[in-house]
């Protein structure tokens, strides 16, 4: 659930819609057009001061006008609102240059997408600021009443304690990094470290060590080890597996990535799980991270229901696994 540069970025991605240009629709393959070019400067020059004010000062109502003025301007164009959010990243280095792009690219459709859907000014846009930039107040939670699937039981009874004790393995937020490599940079300045990155530095200002560092997610080598610790130490009655097993790469993350990163995590963690599991799907599994597209939103995320649920039928019976293929999630 590691989030903090991601939502900077983030909110970035959708301050910036602001610097894209009143114009007709047009794909980053076309050529430049003169008349297109001046309106896009006009409007920049009009809101920038709103946005570098919005970021310079954190102030929430200046968030929230520079969201407005964002959602105005996302109507027009979209990919315009893309490359302009890619090159204020940039510029500003709020991150490195593929962070910037990859994330921007990943994650902006959808950002500017519930945006443009988003009432701003009744409460939604202080929702965002607060949530992406941590420069609102959380607004407080509205009284409503809401319809549960079943009835309240009306006499329901905890059942009986056997007075039998169990040992249960939570695993949860895997994370490991197959890519890690002791020695590279371990205060880099991406989202995640010690990595060989195509721009890290010949020497590192700090060398990763070999069973980890703060700034990364665990190397292959502590995953392992600490699975095959797991059996000295405890008679696994079942296990608890909560989700999110790829890297914190979120600037890269794709289903490509992400279910090969699946089938390892799994194999690894296979050498200290021999008992049943009830598993589940963290934020991190989708690819791209965190978006679950429904059946009507668009998108697709049936290749991740399908494969976790091909591999979970081992511990769950039909109808669970029948519901994960459905909408991830059983009970
Ligand atoms: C789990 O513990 C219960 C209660 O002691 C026992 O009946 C059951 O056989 C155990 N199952 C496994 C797989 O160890
Ligand atoms: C699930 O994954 C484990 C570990 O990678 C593998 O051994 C097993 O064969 C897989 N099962 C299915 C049904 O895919």
């Amino acid at each position: 659930m590691r989030f903090s540069v991601t939502s900077a970025i983030l909110s970035l991605a959708v301050a910036s819609a602001v610097y894209a240009a009143p114009t007709a629709p047009v794909s980053p393959q076309e050529k430049p057009n003169l008349v297109n070019l001046e309106k896009r400067g006009w409007v920049m020059d009009q809101l920038k001061p709103l946005f570098t004010k919005a970021l310079r000062t954190l102030e929430c109502g200046a968030c929230v006008s520079a969201l407005s003025g964002a959602k105005g301007v996302a109507y027009l164009n979209k990919n315009w609102v893309l490359s302009a959010a890619t090159s204020l990243c940039k510029s500003t280095k709020l991150a490195d240059a593929d962070v910037c792009e990859g994330l921007i690219a990943l994650q902006g459709p959808v950002v500017i997408e519930a945006v443009m859907q988003a009432n701003l000014l009744k409460g939604d846009g202080k929702f965002m600021c607060a949530q992406a930039l941590g420069v609102c107040p959380v607004p407080t939670v509205m009284s409503g009443t809401l319809a549960f699937p079943k009835a309240k039981p009306a006499a329901a009874v905890a059942p009986a304690h056997s007075g039998k004790i169990v040992d249960v393995l939570h695993v949860s937020d895997w994370h490991v990094d197959e890519h890690y490599v002791a020695g590279s940079e371990a205060a880099c300045t991406k989202p995640l470290c010690c990595r060989k990155y195509a721009d890290s530095p010949a020497t590192p200002t700090r060398a990763a060590s070999t069973w980890g560092d703060y700034n990364c997610d665990p190397p292959l080598k502590l995953g392992l080890d600490m699975m095959k610790h797991v059996p000295t130490v405890a008679n696994v009655n079942f296990t608890i597996m909560t989700g999110d097993v790829p890297p914190h790469d979120v600037w890269i993350q794709t289903k490509e990535t992400a279910l090969p990163q699946e089938k390892l995590a799994y194999d690894v963690m296979a050498e200290g799980i021999a008992s049943k599991v009830y598993p589940t799907i963290g934020n991190h599994e989708a690819g791209p991270v965190n978006l679950f597209p429904t059946k009507t939103s668009g998108g697709d995320i049936s290749w991740l229901y399908n494969s976790m649920a091909d591999n979970w039928s081992r511990w769950l019976p039909n109808d669970a696994i029948n519901s994960v293929k459905n909408f991830g999630a059983y009970t």
